[in-house]
């Protein structure tokens, strides 16, 4: 998880440039940071426990620097733990892990390490091959072929210029400016200096220097020609703005988001419906927030096009695997492109000669690199934890591609799908103003000293109760448990006390009577619905959206977990224990 940034170039103060690239990578990782800098030919290293955008560190003049912010695997979140790690003549950061570590580190003796992580191994067992004899190339690949698991390293070594980077599994891309070469896990980290980028791929090595960057296959070392790309993510989106979070900046930029991402050419939605008619079994793949999204795809394939798809938790895919082979299709939601859970599946699913659809922010991640068909989310640049334009804008885009199924099987009209998430988008950007934030503002003062909610929702409701609860929980750090509404009855009724705070999604007679079940039992009832029912005691107004209505219905909820957070007195933007590129199993 983590954030890599390295800069080499003819600006002198390349210590603070990576400073401030980490502060923009903070998202992936924030338990401790560390930068090490090259000057005369010697490395200088700083590390600290602690959130990098508190760094304050003053650094020497150098042309070269490279660091890490942490999100702890091996080892407890401390000085020594922190990367950059320094052995013999190798200073290393590592996203990842090593699995196999234990092993190579026992032989090369656990005395001589000064940290608990699986990663100063790496550096053990590169500068071992160097001692060897072997050039940097060779020692990186050498050590490559040890390690069983997913990494990113990023490396220098005493006595050769320049810094070393290769990955297999964890993101890693190269940013191009007229003065310097970047290497960053992200693209925010270098945007302020340059928007033209080469990503490297699996099982790849690049060496930037000052006046010179070298690709490499890491299996062959044999040099690759790269192609630059144009990021068009500007510095200025990456930005809080006049916002105090990202979550809040990200859940009012849903006025326009859900319109940019309906923006799909009709020729595209086509393509990956084709994908679908072609196969006979059609997975929907993701994690967190976008599995539940995936859990309200399979409502609208029901209800629009007829079609049953499976939903599964990318974790739990392995259980499922042997149903793959060459009809199957496999359909990947994930915001940033890089989930290792995500990734793997569709790696071995590939392989069976299955066919890839993907549903990512991210057009040049793995995940899209590995599909068929991209779908991209268009929402710009998504930097709070939480995930909220763009699990609005993965929703809208399984919306238009049940109506492209639909049409391809003779039941609807794709167009008919694509004005009503137009109207859906015009009411979110009706509903998302000042006002609505306020009076969100003040249910959520009413329920923040409560330490368990539940959350209600019956058809498509029912996976966005599931979301809310992972909204509520990540940020605010409530217990909240989503249920089906008709499920409540069958156990979890059971847990309802007196004032418990119980969101009811939705206002159909059914939800209806299950929210009198509750208020019989003293539950304090908040309905999020388009019409307001006697029996909530507080309401939040949603549009009518009709078959798009879970879309706008998780707008209020988004609010209400900021709200929550922020009244608690807690960071919505960098909850603890989380990251928000999940690239370690
Ligand atoms: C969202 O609020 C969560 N932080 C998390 O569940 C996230 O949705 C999940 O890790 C999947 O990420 P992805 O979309 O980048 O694959
Ligand atoms: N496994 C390494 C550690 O625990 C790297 C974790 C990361 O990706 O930040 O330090």
């Amino acid at each position: 998880m983590c954030g890599i940034f390295a800069v080499s170039g003819s600006q002198t103060n390349a210590g603070a440039v990576v400073i401030a690239g980490l502060k923009k990578l903070e998202y992936r990782g924030y338990d401790s940071w560390g930068v090490a800098i090259r000057r005369e030919g010697k490395v200088v290293l700083e590390k600290q426990v602690g959130k990098i955008s508190e760094a304050q560190h003053e650094f020497e003049p150098a042309t070269e620097a490279f660091g890490h912010s942490r999100w702890a695997t091996h080892g407890g979140v401390t000085v020594q733990n922190s990367h950059p790690h320094r052995y013999g003549r190798v200073t290393l950061a590592h996203n990842g892990i090593f699995e196999n570590f234990a092993s190579h580190k026992e032989r090369i003796g656990t005395g001589t390490f000064q940290s608990e992580t699986d990663s100063e191994v790496i550096a053990a067992l590169i500068n071992e091959h160097v001692e060897k004899g072997c050039d940097p190339f060779e020692a990186i690949q050498n050590t490559a072929s040890q390690i069983k698991g997913r990494f990113a390293i990023i490396l220098c070594i005493d006595g050769v210029d320049g810094i070393f980077a290769a990955r297999r599994g964890s993101p890693l891309l190269v940013g191009r400016s007229a003065d310097a070469t970047y290497i960053a896990s992200d693209i925010p980290a270098f945007l302020e200096h340059t928007s033209t980028v080469n990503y490297l791929d699996d099982d790849e090595i690049v060496w930037i220097r000052k006046d010179n960057v070298l690709f490499a296959d890491l299996k062959t070392g044999k040099s690759i020609e790269k192609r630059n790309i144009d990021v068009p993510w500007s510095e200025e989106e990456a930005q809080k703005g006049d916002f105090k979070h990202f979550m809040l900046k990200e859940i009012f930029e849903q006025k326009e988001t859900i319109s940019r991402a309906i923006n799909q050419p009709s020729e595209l939605m086509k393509s990956a419906a084709e994908v679908l008619a072609q196969c006979n079994g059609v997975y929907f793949l993701a994690c967190g927030t976008a599995h539940k999204v995936a859990a309200t795809a399979e409502y609208f394939f029901a209800d629009i096009s007829g079609r049953k798809i499976n939903v599964v938790a990318a974790s739990e895919m392995p259980t499922f695997e042997s149903f793959i082979n060459e009809k199957t299709a496999l359909i990947a939601i994930s915001q940033s492109g890089e989930t290792a859970d995500v990734l793997e599946i569709l790696e071995r699913g590939k392989k069976k000669g299955a066919k890839i659809v993907s549903i990512t922010n991210v057009e040049m991640s793995s995940v899209a690199r590995i599909s068929d068909v991209v779908l991209p989310l268009n929402a710009g640049v998504e930097k709070a934890v939480a995930s909220t334009k763009a699990a609005t804008a993965q929703m809208a885009i399984c919306f238009l591609l049940a109506h492209a199924d639909a049409e391809l099987r003779g039941r609807g009209i794709f167009n008919v799908g694509r004005e009503l998430l137009r109207e859906t988008s015009t009411a979110i950007n009706e509903l998302l103003n000042p006002r609505y934030a306020e009076h969100i503002h003040a249910v959520a003062e009413k329920i923040v000293d409560r330490n368990n909610m539940f959350i209600i929702g019956r058809g498509s409701l029912y996976p966005m109760a599931l979301e809310a609860a992972i909204k509520i929980q990540e940020v605010s750090y409530i217990h909240a448990q989503g249920f089906a509404a008709g499920e409540l009855k069958h156990g979890p009724i059971a847990l309802i006390e007196n004032r418990v705070p119980c969101l009811v999604l939705g206002d159909d007679p059914e939800t209806i009577s299950n929210a009198m079940e509750l208020k019989a039992r003293g539950a304090k009832v908040i309905g999020i619905s388009p019409t307001r029912a006697d029996v909530f005691d507080e309401w939040i107004r949603v549009p009518d959206c009709d078959g798009a209505q879970s879309i706008a219905t998780l707008v209020p909820v988004q609010i209400l977990a900021y709200q929550l957070a922020i009244l608690r007195g807690l960071d919505p933007d960098m909850p603890r224990n989380l990251a928000k590129s999940v690239t370690v199993k």
